[in-house]
């Protein structure tokens, strides 16, 4: 029953991925002696459609793939408010065709003055969890809005008014509400019922919200406007900024307009390492993506995991993530305020001593290393991938964090504030709602930036480059992983999305599976060697990808069949379009 049951879903993963259903990438195929220098056309892969669609707009207007991130980041925040917005916070992970230049722009939200250990702590000493998930308390100064305007100042060719109008008229007119974003709302609905200004947008006229219903955010399109217009100043100060201070005023928290003025965004330079043949660049702190994958990979360098039966590649595997994610929880934070060892925690000798303490046959209980509580579950975040025809790639994973963030949409604004306060170590040792924890590298205090596992990648091989990144919290740097070792097998980015995932997080110490992602003869060899591996039907993982391969000249755009919305396109400079996924 089991294995008929993996038989259905990879065949439908694989049709929904174009794999089975042919014929879906063969642009301008040729094998060459040499790699191409142009890629043939250009490729964006985001949750929506309509995203998609706006970046590819503004490709054709003569932007390049930073004003095409600009179109697509906020033309998600428009039709998949779920996960990200002008109330969240994100990374961009940018490679410059012109001078091979590669940089991470961080937008990350920041903890507002009012933050401290205390505040997020109840009567008894514990997490107060309302406080840390749900309204004003639970949200850092936003910082997506000025990674906006940071990117068209200095990386794009045409101005905010331009790039900004497929989200402006979006909000404006209306997009038809789905499936995915109406069971997340149901979820999260006690929550976004507390608030009036969420109401009007989510309950028009006191009625519940149906699929095909349009949704029509006003507020959201004004404040688009005033981006485009003044930049910065559009949000952070004048009648956005108001609107903001008043609407956690009345939820009970105080930020000052100095603060909210005072954002900045941080230019990063990326986390850099071979794993074999290919250069990774991704995401450092505050994200802990680039350092936990360069580990995981390191220490996976000392085994050939294509040759390995499938319990023991899951065993070595697993072994890595838990040593990373363990160090995760001891040393990373917010690299303003901490001092990480991370030449040290991505060095190669240090990657020998882990794997050195990896037994052939058995799992190493993560009590042997400190321990945690058991997750929750709750969601949201989403990655989009682009390259253009310049050859410019930009990664990008942008969040509210839990789905719908705080709950609270800013009255006047239109927009719902995050809740990533949640990502801090707001209790020491005590799990988030991912279930990751930590310690005083990633304490709350004014002004830090919270630990994020927002892992946007490139993968850089002799013929090859891959964008990668996912949504789904924790789990994002080990969907990345098992992305990468795809591509390395010579999978392309719409392959990967078929591949079924496992996860292990150092705690709790379980192997998590995509329901029937292993076998019954695997997970039976699994626990064997000592580990319990739980099908973890809540995570919803989504990864969006797009690849150019530069000897065959083709490109490959990567959906993840898991969500319908999504759209990966390639549109190749002949005006042929073919699409990969949808
Ligand atoms: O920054 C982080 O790691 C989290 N706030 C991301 C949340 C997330 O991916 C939820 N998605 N399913």
């Amino acid at each position: 029953m089991r294995i008929r049951l993996v038989i259905v879903f990879v065949v439908a993963l694989l049709l929904n991925c174009g794999v089975v259903n042919a014929a879906p990438v063969a642009n301008a195929q040729r094998r060459a002696s040499v790699p191409a220098e142009h890629p043939p056309g250009a490729a964006i892969a985001s949750a929506h459609q309509l995203a998609t669609e706006a970046g590819f707009e503004i490709l054709a207007k003569g932007g390049n793939a930073f004003d095409a991130a600009i179109a697509v980041s906020s033309t998600l925040a428009v039709v998949e408010p779920v996960s990200s917005g002008l109330g969240g916070g994100g990374f961009f992970l940018l490679h410059e065709a012109k001078n091979g230049r590669d940089v991470m722009i961080d937008a990350r939200e920041i903890a507002p003055a009012s933050a401290t250990p205390a505040f997020y702590l109840d009567a008894k000493g514990e997490l107060d969890l309302d406080k840390a998930e749900n309204g004003a308390a639970s949200a850092g100064i936003p910082g997506l809005p000025a990674g906006l305007v940071h990117l068209q100042k200095k990386y794009g060719r045409l101005p905010l008014s331009v790039s900004l109008a497929p989200a402006i008229r979006i909000a404006r007119e209306g997009f038809p509400l789905y499936k995915r974003l109406l069971g997340q709302f149901a979820d999260r609905r006690r929550v976004m019922d507390r608030y009036p200004a969420t109401r009007a947008v989510w309950e028009p006229n006191g009625q519940d919200p149906k699929v095909g219903d349009n949704l029509v955010q006003k507020d959201l399109a004004h404040t688009l406007e005033l981006l485009a217009q003044k930049g910065f100043d559009g949000y952070y100060h004048g009648e956005v900024a108001q609107h903001l201070l008043a609407a956690v005023k009345a939820d009970g928290v105080n930020w000052t307009a100095a603060e909210l003025a005072g954002y900045q965004v941080k230019e990063r330079e990326p986390i850099r390492f071979k794993y074999r043949d290919w250069d990774i660049v991704t995401a450092p702190p505050p994200s802990s993506g680039g350092v936990v994958l360069a580990e995981i990979l390191k220490v996976l360098e000392g085994w050939d995991l294509a040759k390995l039966d499938e319990p023991h590649r899951i065993h070595f595997v697993v072994e890595a993530e838990r040593r990373a994610y363990h160090d995760r929880t001891l040393y990373l934070g917010d690299p303003d305020f901490v001092t990480m060892p991370i030449r040290r925690l991505t060095s190669a000798d240090y990657a020998a001593g882990l794997r050195a303490s990896i037994l052939p046959d058995k799992a190493t209980p993560s009590d042997m290393l400190p321990g945690i509580k058991p997750p929750i579950e709750g969601d949201n975040t989403t990655h989009f991938s682009i390259i253009d025809t310049e050859g410019n790639f930009v990664g990008a994973t942008q969040t509210v964090n839990l789905s719908f963030g705080s709950g609270m949409v800013v009255a006047g604004d239109g927009f719902l504030l995050n809740d990533e306060m949640d990502d801090f170590a707001l209790r020491p040792g005590t799990p988030n709602a991912f279930g990751v924890m930590g310690y005083d590298a990633n304490a709350v205090a004014p002004g830090r930036r919270m630990l994020s596992s927002m892992t946007p990648t490139f993968m850089i091989g002799k013929d090859r480059v891959a964008v990668l990144g996912a949504k789904g919290g924790s789990r994002i740097i080990t969907a990345v992983l098992l992305g990468i070792l795809g591509i390395e097998q010579g999978m392309d980015s719409s392959q990967i999305m078929s591949i079924q995932r496992y996860h292990h997080q150092y705690r709790p110490d379980v192997i998590m599976e995509e329901p029937n992602a292993l076998s019954a003869e695997t997970i039976k060899a699994l626990e064997a060697m000592g580990y319990t591996v739980t099908p973890n039907t809540d995570i919803l993982v989504l990864t969006h990808s797009v690849d150019w391969d530069r000897r065959n000249n083709v490109m490959h755009a990567g959906s993840d069949p898991r969500n319908p919305t999504g759209a990966g396109i390639v549109r190749v400079t002949t005006a042929r379009e073919t699409k990969a996924v949808r």
